[in-house]
């Protein structure tokens, strides 16, 4: 099963069981109301290896959250299954191991940060001393001591994700599950965010959250999954995916005349002009080559030839295009 990767060595075998696995899940939600259906989710298969962090991307829509919700055992799938740990999410083993960060944590409005987690170290189980370490360690962490007293009612988006954060490492879960943990935040924001998914990769914790913001997810991801319409269109690590899928090829030329130019371009991905010449962008070897044929065929001279790497940007942008 995929789920299950045997490693044989020397005689031993030794199990190694993904942190996150999903095969074939799928959604469809129902409305009794207008008796119409809504296809969610469809037939997801991803892994996510233990102490990962994985960016799950996809526009609004896309089907993350459901996704989201379904591995935290919040909603059913309508088909297909998904595990933690190797552990159906249905089962509290799985929860167990689960820290959860909503797209818009709820708070009790008239709760202070302190109670907050109080609240949740009950829920968990932990004893008054317990808690009380708890509060030590999540409270410098996301640098909560200075609004510590404060109700929760006046804060911020900002202040809101910090607590949020702070609510989904109550009780030390070795899998964190954030529902796009940047979103509504500023540069500062974000990047606290940012630096706290390093940090708690450095604790071996294994990550998955989404975003639909491109950037978020370059700079902390070891692999993305990108989701187009409840779809799975592309998994893997950023680096593989920008350079098996497609290779851009830039040919510049310069003498050639206006007519060239327009069919050249019509030929091409992009075109632009600059002191160096006419930039053609073309997706192929085969194409930069008959772009060349051409440019010396009329007369023209080649100026350069510079291969592109494909940002992830263009990549995500490029995916959703093709499938939409
Ligand atoms: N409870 C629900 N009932 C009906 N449709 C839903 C429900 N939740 C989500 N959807 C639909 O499922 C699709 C995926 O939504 P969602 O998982 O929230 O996407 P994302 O988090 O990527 O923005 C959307 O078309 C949304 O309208
Ligand atoms: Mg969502």
């Amino acid at each position: 099963m995929l789920w299950l990767r045997l490693v044989e060595g020397l005689g031993k075998v030794t199990i190694i069981v993904s942190a996150i696995v999903t095969e074939n899940l799928g959604k469809t939600y129902r409305s009794s109301v207008w008796k119409s259906t809504v296809r969610s989710l469809d037939g997801l298969s991803l892994t996510v290896g233990e102490n990962e962090v994985f960016g799950f991307l996809g526009r609004n829509g896309a089907g993350k959250t459901t996704t989201i919700k379904i591995l935290c055992g919040l909603i059913r799938p309508t088909d297909g299954m998904a595990r933690i740990h190797g552990e159906p999410v249905r089962k509290r083993a799985a929860r167990q191991s689960i820290g959860y960060l909503p797209e818009n944590p709820y708070f009790y409005e008239y709760l202070t940060p302190r109670e907050t987690l109080d609240f949740y170290g009950r829920l968990h189980g932990l004893s008054r001393n317990e808690r009380a370490a708890e509060w030590e360690k999540l409270s410098d962490l996301l640098d909560l001591r200075d609004i510590a007293s404060q109700r929760v009612r006046g804060f911020s988006k900002g202040m809101r994700q910090r607590l949020g954060f702070a609510v989904a490492l109550v009780g030390n879960p070795a899998v964190l599950i954030l529902d796009e943990p940047m979103s509504g935040l500023d540069p500062l924001g974000r990047r606290a965010i940012r630096e706290l998914i390093l940090k708690m990769r450095d604790e071996k914790k294994t990550i998955f959250f989404s975003s639909h913001v491109l950037g978020d997810v370059e700079q902390v991801c070891d692999r993305v999954g990108i989701l187009v319409k409840g779809k799975l269109m592309s998994q893997g690590r950023i680096a593989e995916l920008l350079t098996e899928k497609i290779r851009l090829v830039e040919v510049i030329a310069s003498g050639i005349d206006d007519g060239v130019v327009q069919e050249l371009r019509a030929a091409s991905e992009a075109y632009r002009a600059s002191e160096a010449g006419h930039h053609f962008t073309v997706t192929d070897l085969a194409s930069a080559n008959a772009s060349i044929k051409e440019i010396h065929a009329a007369g023209g001279t080649l100026v350069d030839f510079v291969p592109v790497k494909e940002s992830l940007e263009d990549f995500f942008v490029r995916i959703q295009e093709g499938h939409s």
